[in-house]
């Protein structure tokens, strides 16, 4: 796939990495330091480039949008005519300091972006994930289990695509539904990250669902 990565920080510099090593043709694109751009590009390896937000969504056929909430409005801008596009986000709709979502309970950041980017397929998906795990799940991939990774949207076509690229980079695809889904998934995420990372001793957290196979 040929992967326009919008915003190349913690989260677009990580996944468009292990999308290049996955074998996807990516562009880093959305920094203030070019520099670092092309940084990204020569570590990713083969299949990666540095690029402006334009050059990202020439040809993509899926954009990562992994921006600051307030940044979104004018990497859309720089990016150019998306529609039709793929356009997964993992960014939420944080206020200026992080402390609160700015959209949530009727809507989602998803949701506000698909009203933004009129006519780009919105798949919410990776946001429920820290950073910080990418790398390790992806070295673990051939491992014989696969932590979970939900995404929703309201393109099947769309969302089908997304689902390989989280196989690819060692997850487990889980189709939450549709996009409104991400009214939860987005102030889950942000409890979770409240909890783990709250003060310098945060709880261990386990949050599992166990399944029980139907006694005939
Ligand atoms: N980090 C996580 O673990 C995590 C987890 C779940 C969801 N998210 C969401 O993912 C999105 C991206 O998070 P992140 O942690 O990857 O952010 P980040 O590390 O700050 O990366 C943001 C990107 O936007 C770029 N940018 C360009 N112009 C900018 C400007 N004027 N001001 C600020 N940034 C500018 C940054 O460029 P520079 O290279 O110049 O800084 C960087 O490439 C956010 O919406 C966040 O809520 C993050």
């Amino acid at each position: 796939m040929r992967i326009g990565i919008l915003g190349s920080g913690l989260m677009g510099g990580k996944l468009g990495t292990l999308f290049a090593r996955a074998g996807h043709d990516v562009v880093f694109s959305y920094s203030r330091e070019r520099s670092k751009l092309e940084g990204l590009a020569r570590e990713a390896g083969r299949g990666a480039r540095a690029g402006t937000p334009r050059e990202a969504a020439q040809d993509a056929e899926l954009l990562l949008l992994a921006v600051h909430w307030s940044r979104v409005d004018d990497v859309l801008a720089q990016a150019g005519d998306i529609s039709g596009r793929i356009l997964v986000t993992c960014s939420l709709p944080m206020n200026a300091d992080d402390t609160g979502l700015v959209v949530a309970h009727t809507s989602s950041g998803a949701e506000a972006l698909a009203k933004k980017a009129r006519g780009a397929r919105v798949v919410s998906a990776f946001g429920t994930v820290p950073s910080e795990v990418f790398f390790a799940v992806y070295e673990a991939r051939d491992g014989e289990r696969r932590p979970s990774l939900v995404y929703s949207g309201d393109d099947e076509e769309a969302k089908a695509e997304v689902a390989t690229l989280i196989r690819d980079i060692g997850f487990d695809p889980v189709d939450a539904g549709p996009l409104a889904i991400a009214r939860y998934s987005e102030p889950f995420t942000l409890l979770m990250g409240r909890l783990a990372y709250e003060g310098d001793d945060g709880p261990a957290l386990a949050y599992r669902i166990e399944r029980y196979e139907e006694r005939s």
